[in-house]
């Protein structure tokens, strides 16, 4: 009998602590909460070190991440798989042993925040194997620096390295890549990573190869507008909660951590000069059914950039949705997969109508379902109808474009 009215405590506490309200039309929300649960849970665990002094927070999660999920360069009767570099940054190297000649090719950039993840990770891993085996591709998933050590530009400064090599004659002979069929590719902050360096690379006048494709999985793009539609509908969706990607913003652009209540509120971006405001007006750029109700916050129009700001929140190679239309212009097809219960759903959906006002063939493959993070998350226990058919998705247009 105690033993019983001990268990029912226990699952009650266990429901309490892993229940959610979630906006109706969520894939699967039970999994979701319980992903949400296992993320508070890291979390707070990070938390409680970080304010002991014990250790920094996010070395926590990684270490806690490296021990569950780090796996090694297993090979299979299908695949060679290697812990390699480009340019002297790591990257692990997914090679078909049979199939074309010359290989299709992706360079993928983990997500994380920019300070979290790794291509060691199973989900990393196992993703990278699948586009691997599906596609008949060499994939090649790239370890950049992470925060606290490292922070802008390191982060983008290796992706670019890493990329350079990517499109190097001398990597093509290595591992058998056909030039005219690459693409660059991320999720998340890796997609922030890879919209950035493909800019960057195709603007490059002394570097003829601009890879084939772009691949943009929700992708960060903006740290100015923490209001938008998106931030506003989600603010209590998981997992992606606006302080989280704030922090990892502040953290990333090496900013005052202080900045994060005005920032959420937009006060750091209170006077913003017309043109960059055009490039991030959400009004504008998106339609009425994609905004709904919501309505602009602290964007007063007129002023003159700078003022109080940070002059790295407008550096577009950390922030891509700010580039000018003549670069986005030299960009090659895209892909943007968005979710609708994600706070970077108005990111990318921005980002897709600006390379399409700026000529370029987009697809834009919305998951009314979908949720930040539901592709990676596709292969864990609680994996989700929605990670499963987003991944389908990516890989199907990569067949067919690449
Ligand atoms: C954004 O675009 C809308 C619609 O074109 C316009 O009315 C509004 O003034 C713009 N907002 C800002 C802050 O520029």
């Amino acid at each position: 009998m105690r033993l019983s009215v001990s268990a029912a405590v226990l699952l009650s506490a266990a429901a309490y602590y892993v229940y959610l309200p979630l906006p109706p039309g969520v894939c699967e929300p039970w999994k979701l909460m319980l992903l949400d649960a296992l993320f508070r849970s890291f979390m707070s665990a990070g938390e409680l070190l970080h304010g002991l002094g014990v250790l920094h927070r996010v070395h926590l999660l990684n270490r806690l991440v490296s021990l569950v999920e780090e796996v090694p360069p297993r090979s299979s009767p299908a695949l060679l798989v290697t812990d390699s570099a480009l340019s002297g940054v790591p990257a692990r190297v997914f090679r078909p042993r049979g199939g074309r000649a010359l290989k299709r090719g992706v360079l993928y950039f983990h997500g994380g925040g920019w300070a979290l993840g790794s291509a060691r990770m199973r989900s990393y891993d196992l993703l990278c194997r699948k586009m691997a085996e599906d596609l008949d591709a060499v994939i090649l998933s790239v370890d950049y620096g992470l925060a606290p050590e490292s922070v802008f530009p390191a982060q983008y400064v290796d992706a670019l390295s890493a990329s350079r090599s990517f499109l190097s004659s001398e990597t093509w002979s290595r591992f058998g890549l056909d030039p005219d069929r690459l693409c660059i590719s991320g999720d998340s902050a890796g997609a922030n990573l890879a919209a950035a360096v493909t800019q960057t690379l195709c603007s490059d006048p002394s570097l003829r190869s601009c890879p084939r494709l772009q691949a943009l999985v929700y992708p960060v793009l903006q740290a100015l507008d923490f209001q938008t539609s998106s931030y506003q509908q989600n603010r209590a969706v998981p997992i992606l909660y606006p302080p989280v990607m704030a922090r990892f913003w502040l953290q990333y652009l090496d900013a005052d951590p202080l900045l994060e209540p005005s920032m959420l509120q937009n006060q750091h971006s209170a006077a913003l000069d017309p043109d960059t405001r055009a490039k991030i007006n959400w009004t504008a750029l998106l339609p009425a059914h994609v905004r709904k109700h919501y309505l602009p916050v602290g964007v007063a129009g007129g002023g003159d950039s700078g003022a109080g700001l940070a002059p790295v929140f407008l550096d577009v190679r950390a922030a891509p949705l700010l580039a000018d239309e003549a670069v986005l212009s030299r960009t090659p097809r895209a892909y943007i997969l968005t979710c609708e219960f994600d706070v970077l759903r108005d990111d990318g959906l921005m980002y897709a109508r600006r390379l399409l006002d700026a000529g370029v063939t987009v697809t834009s493959d919305h998951y009314h379902d979908g949720f930040h993070g539901c592709m990676v998350f596709a292969h864990l226990p609680m994996m989700s109808s929605v990670g499963r058919r987003s991944l389908d998705g990516f890989i199907r247009w990569l067949d067919q474009n690449l």
